[in-house]
């Protein structure tokens, strides 16, 4: 059985003030009236049996109203009291299922504009996993990000992975032709994800497996999770490991993550209401002119307004984690 795990469990801080925990981006109905998270279920239905959403008590009853509304009848929640990040998400669905069953593992805050391209990837991404590997789908990048994971690789085979590199060694990846990024998907055996976890980091396979114990229903509790250390599954699992092949894609691929990504896409997209001069604006109600100014995005709701290089576009996440402090 192949399980489309998605993981939910985000609030979006890097797309604050257009994200927040009452309202986080994959809930957002931008595209064309539907929401990222009804996209991935959507993009996900030839492809996989079984639909396992993993999000946070926060979100739930937004992934399951989004689920209705893309009339899914079928799926399993599991529901984090307090998110514990990537490497223990995953692992909760892997307890899940059956060791053999085979997890493709999605976030829900991605675009893929080429369908057939990912359901031909995700096939082949399948066989390998049946052959006990962890397969990423790897992406040609288009700029030296630092807010991804890259690929060493030759052909399928991947002879490093790197998470969000620094600037100056994103700049030599890209250079060198060899790496590309990693897109945030996975496909494995449950079982093969559980062994490396307890292999390379015994500590969160322990917490998470004694969470995953003390759950009710398919509710996590709260004293047990936060126990577990927050990683994710990309330093904690796929830096470390020898088993990981790669799928090499072209999807059609966005990551929404930040307002640099979103930049790109709107871009490339053609969408040039939103630029003014060199300059990204979102949502602004007034006019809106710059003088000396490049590289700058500006964001207007209702109750916020964020102005900000473009390359500090990863730094939003602590604008957000003050404001919540502050509270
Ligand atoms: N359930 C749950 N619990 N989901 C979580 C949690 C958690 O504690 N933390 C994050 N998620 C979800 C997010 O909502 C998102 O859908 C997905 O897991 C990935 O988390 P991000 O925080 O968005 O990761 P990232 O963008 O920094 O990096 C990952 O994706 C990049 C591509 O988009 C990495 O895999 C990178 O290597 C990759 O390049
Ligand atoms: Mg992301």
């Amino acid at each position: 059985m192949l399980v489309n795990v998605i993981l939910s469990g985000g609030v979006g801080s890097r797309l604050w003030p257009v994200s927040r925990k009452s309202q986080p981006k994959q809930y957002l109905p931008l595209f064309g009236g539907q929401s990222l998270f009804q996209l991935t279920v959507e993009r996900n239905r030839n492809v996989a049996d079984h639909t396992l959403v993993v999000g946070s008590k926060d979100n739930y009853l937004l992934s399951r109203a989004d689920l209705a509304r893309v009339g899914k009848p079928s799926y399993t929640d599991i529901v984090e009291a307090a998110p514990r990040n990537t490497a223990a998400a995953i692992a909760f669905a892997a307890l899940a299922v059956a060791p053999d069953d085979l997890l493709l593992v999605t976030p829900s805050d991605h675009i893929i504009t080429n369908t057939a391209a990912y359901e031909q990837a995700v096939r082949q991404a399948a066989q390998l996993a049946e052959q006990g590997y962890l397969v990423t789908f790897g992406l040609v990048p288009s700029r030296p990000e630092t807010g991804y994971g890259y690929l060493e690789c030759d052909g399928n085979e991947v002879r490093a992975f790197r998470e969000k590199p620094d600037a100056a060694t994103a700049l030599l990846f890209c250079e060198s032709g060899r790496f590309l990024w990693n897109s945030g998907m996975f496909c494995f055996r449950a079982g093969t994800y559980l062994n490396e976890l307890q292999r390379h980091e015994p500590t969160i396979y322990e917490a998470s497996h004694h969470a995953w114990e003390a759950r009710t229903d398919s509710f996590l509790p709260e004293a047990e999770t936060a126990r577990i250390p927050s990683q994710s599954i990309d330093y904690a699992v796929m830096e470390r490991c020898d088993k990981i092949k790669v799928v090499p894609a072209d999807l059609g691929w966005s990551d929404l993550g930040s307002f640099e990504s979103l930049w790109e896409y709107l871009h490339a997209q053609g969408q040039q209401h939103h630029f003014v001069q060199n300059n990204l604006v979102i949502g602004a109600t007034r006019h809106v002119e710059f003088l000396g100014l490049d590289d700058i995005i500006l964001v207007e709701t209702p109750d916020a307004i964020l102005v900000m290089a473009k390359n500090s576009a990863q730094d939003v996440k602590k604008i957000y984690e003050r404001l919540e402090k502050e509270k």
